[in-house]
């Protein structure tokens, strides 16, 4: 290729990186436009190039520039950010550098909302302040009651999260201000614990029961216990071991990093509306099946399959293509979930108390089968953090239309980490995607009569 067909495209515009500083000269790449003959260098920076670069290939002049095409971002990095690690090919899950492991044995659902919210595990009295700030906001304004109480009886709780959520914008007029760091701190608060409450006001309507208030001496999780299922006691007594279980499956599903309804959160907010109405966009995500239903998908996988005789049968017709094995497989992890492996033992702890769920048994006889069988082995399918968590939320008595609220509540924290993150990167401007238009063109209007 000669000299003056080599363009260098300019990396003076980039913001400082992680540690990785402006590329060297092998971390470049070459790409040779074979319509022109010109060939360009593009920085190679964090292992990613920048579209933006491609725009300088240009057949000619009135040409808009070369675009890059990815649907549904498969290979695309929309943001940096320093929330949570991933590593799907060893199956690898931490927050802000916390492996998921030691959070889920060692932390609360609590301080790990404080982690994920400001990337440091809090002081004992950090801590205490937090968890003091998120019980006195646990209530909801009378007109949230009246408000979901126009919902009819049958109601989806997704649904009713969903528009709850969004019309807490209304009550906090304020929280629009977004560039006001106390006021997305004390929108934060609000958020994380009022979810709970909401959550469990979506579940109480459809069962017709009265709502059941926060209880401030309660933890987040107990609150939640007492919200769901006190009756006519005084005051309602969550079994710790419960209690315990619930607030690790808060902890594993948390966050994600840029998963469907985070990647919802970001998108609807950077345009720059107030947090409610953003992680209403999260929760709107999430009530898909694709996203937040595979664990119920789950659960009548196991319940057709009913008897742990029939499970050869049925992973024969799951090799054949007949079905699919639920709860197994994922678009990240190559490797054993880790979260899968911690609700597993959670499992376990909920059915001291609860009573050992028979699907369990089909459940776990499943996996070791899989998990030795070839077909499993060569496309990498191990139990996803579905497998499991299906099994747990029906042990403590909740519906298969709660279980996405369940991750919901969980995901809040994490949802409102990534929109801070957002909003506070420079480098982030509204949500905007480019299009390779397909349609007719420039075609004149015909009257009605005439079509
Ligand atoms: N059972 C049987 N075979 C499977 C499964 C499964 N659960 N998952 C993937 N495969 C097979 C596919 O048939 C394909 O085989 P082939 O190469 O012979 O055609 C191969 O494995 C690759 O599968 P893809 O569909 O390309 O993998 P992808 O990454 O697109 O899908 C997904 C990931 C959607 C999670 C998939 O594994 C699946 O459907 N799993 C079951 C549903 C589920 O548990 N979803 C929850 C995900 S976790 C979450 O969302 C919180």
């Amino acid at each position: 290729m000669s000299k003056e067909n080599e363009t260098t495209i300019s990396t003076a515009s980039r913001p400082e990186t992680n540690g990785a500083g402006a590329p060297s000269g092998e971390e470049t790449l070459t790409v040779t436009d074979n319509r022109t003959g010109r060939s360009y260098e593009v920085p190679i920076v964090d292992g990613t190039v920048r579209a933006l670069d491609f725009r300088a290939i240009r057949v000619d002049e009135d040409d808009f520039g070369l675009m890059t095409y990815d649907p549904a971002f498969m290979n695309t990095a929309a943001c940096r950010s320093s929330v949570t690690y991933l590593d799907g090919t060893n199956g690898v899950l931490e927050y802000r550098g916390y492996p998921i492991e030691q959070l889920a044995e060692r932390s609360s659902y609590l301080e790990v909302a404080y982690l994920l919210v400001h990337g440091e595990l809090p002081t004992a009295s950090q801590l205490a302040d937090w968890q003091h700030q998120i019980t006195i906001h646990t209530f909801v304004h009378e007109n949230i009651k009246e408000f979901l109480g126009g919902f009819r009886h049958d109601a989806h709780p997704m649904g009713m999260l969903l528009s709850a959520t969004g019309a807490l914008s209304t009550f906090y007029p304020e929280a629009d201000d977004i560039d006001d760091p106390e006021n997305r701190h004390i929108q934060t608060i609000r958020l994380i614990s009022k979810m709970p409450t909401l959550a469990a006001f979506a579940y109480r309507h459809a069962q017709g029961q009265p709502y059941v208030y926060p209880d401030n001496d309660l933890a987040y999780s107990g609150n939640f216990l007492n919200m769901m299922y006190k009756m006519t006691e005084l005051k309602y007594e969550p079994d710790p071991r419960l209690e315990r279980a619930l607030d690790v499956l808060f902890i594993l599903h948390a966050d994600h990093e840029q998963n469907c309804s985070t990647s919802a959160v970001r998108s609807v907010g950077s345009a720059k509306p107030d947090p409610y109405s953003a992680v209403a966009a999260g929760i709107a995500a999430l009530y898909g099946p694709l996203h937040g239903g595979a664990n119920e998908a789950v659960l009548r996988m196991l319940r057709r399959i009913k008897h742990r005789d029939n499970i050869p049968d049925f992973v024969n017709g799951v090799k054949e293509g007949k079905q699919r094995l639920m709860g197994f497989g994922h678009r990240v992890y190559k490797n054993y979930d880790p979260r899968a492996r911690i609700i597993k033992k959670a499992a376990e702890d909920v059915f001291e108390v609860t009573g050992r769920n028979p699907l369990l048994d089909i459940a776990l006889e499943l996996e070791s089968i899989a998990l030795e069988d070839d077909y499993f082995i060569e496309r990498k399918l191990y139990p996803n953090v579905d497998f499991y968590s299906g099994l747990i939320y029906e042990a403590l008595g909740l519906p298969v239309a709660m279980f996405p609220v369940m991750f919901a509540i969980g995901r809040t924290s994490g949802w409102i980490a990534q929109w801070r993150e957002m909003v506070e990167d420079p480098e982030q401007k509204i949500s905007r995607p480019r299009q390779i238009y397909t349609g007719e063109r420039a075609r004149d209007y015909i009257p009605i009569d005439q079509r």
